[in-house]
């Protein structure tokens, strides 16, 4: 079957004159788009999760740009590029560890320096473009990495980096979504992930949304899981790979590798190449997000640990490369990546 009949999901759209966002926190419960005019917002949407997963937050900045260069032509005239760096330093503040954000904010920026007039037709073209490649590197990123799975399996994936994470189609998701429709995957075990619950309230609901066969695990299953042969492949996405070819990734991703170099099974991380950060040499020097303890402390809202308890909540931990089996990417295949083998990929 082709890929098409596994792509309907659109997390971020630009309709007329403003952005959608489709409200990340409220699903599955509940699909609504909130529209955005303003980069403060679209700035706090990202702090807030509205939208997440480390290609979407990057396009959504990217549209945030268009609407603040609006902004600050309509007030400033020919002079908004004066103060369009505040607007930029608050965008790259609302997350620390993807650098899709920081990569697509430079983007803009290369296109900020060069338009003269009125700025929107040239940014928005910009963005929209940065839009569509993501999704082409991921149907990309879908077929190399599907052709790295031999016979029909069962795989394992973490977090969501779906079609909710990306411009559409989704890197982990999407090897899972090409390698379903090439008759190669007969379950995808999906990882609760607490604390934010990405697999629960996203990731089964892509896959169950696009008829693929889902079983919801919570996250201290997958040691049994691998332990009884049920898996071949672990396929994650990553928020920032180094330039050694250490992954960062949601939060337990490290637990699940070396529980899979234990265990025998492979380990795949599929990211387009707008998440590698060739200006750092290690996985130790990508910033982690630390989030509130709340999101520990309770569940769905509610308080569950006795008062007075603490916790502690990093979003984000780093897999070493000589965890990982394979890096894939829309510009080739890496295996066992080494800082050689990266900077090859980035310079071809
Ligand atoms: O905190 P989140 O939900 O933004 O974290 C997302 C992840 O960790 C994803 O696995 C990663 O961004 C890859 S998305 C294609």
């Amino acid at each position: 079957m082709a890929q098409d009949n596994y792509d309907k999901i659109r997390p971020v759209c630009w309709k007329n004159d403003h952005l959608e966002l489709l409200d990340q926190r409220i699903l599955p419960k509940k699909h609504e788009f909130i529209v955005y005019n303003d980069l403060v917002d679209v700035a706090d949407a990202i702090t807030d999760m509205v939208v997440r997963g480390a290609p979407a937050i990057g396009i959504t900045a990217a549209y945030g740009v268009v609407l603040a260069a609006r902004a600050r032509y309509a007030e400033d005239g020919d002079n908004w590029k004066a103060n369009i760096e505040k607007d930029l330093k608050y965008l790259a503040d609302s997350r620390p560890t993807a650098v899709n954000l920081f990569w697509a904010i430079d983007q803009m920026k290369q296109s900020i320096a060069q338009v003269s007039g009125d700025p929107v037709p040239v940014l928005l073209s910009k963005a929209n473009h940065i839009l569509e490649e993501d999704i082409a590197a991921n149907k990309a990123m879908g077929a190399a990495g599907a052709a790295l799975i031999s016979d029909k399996c069962a795989v394992l994936t973490h977090c969501n980096a779906g079609a909710l994470a990306t411009g559409g189609y989704g890197t982990a998701l999407g090897v899972i979504r090409s390698a379903f429709a090439q008759g190669k995957i007969e379950n995808v075990y999906a990882d609760e992930t607490r604390p934010w619950m990405q697999g629960s309230r996203l990731t089964a609901w892509e896959l169950a949304h696009d008829d693929i066969p889902v079983t919801l695990q919570s996250d201290g299953v997958a040691a049994y899981l691998m332990q009884q042969g049920k898996i071949e492949w672990v396929i994650v996405g990553s928020d920032r790979i180094a330039s050694n070819g250490d992954v960062a990734n949601k939060i337990g991703t490290y637990g699940l590798a070396v529980l899979a170099k234990f265990h025998g099974v492979k380990f795949m991380v599929a990211a387009p190449t707008s998440t590698i950060d060739m200006n750092i040499s290690q996985g130790s020097d990508i910033p982690i997000e630390q989030r509130g303890e709340d999101e520990v402390l309770g569940c769905g809202g509610k308080r569950i640990a006795a008062a007075g308890v603490k916790a502690w909540n990093p979003a984000f931990d780093v897999t070493p490369a000589a965890l990982v089996d394979a890096i894939v990417t829309e510009k080739g295949v890496v295996q066992n990546p080494t800082p050689k083998k990266m900077q090859e990929l980035m310079t071809n």
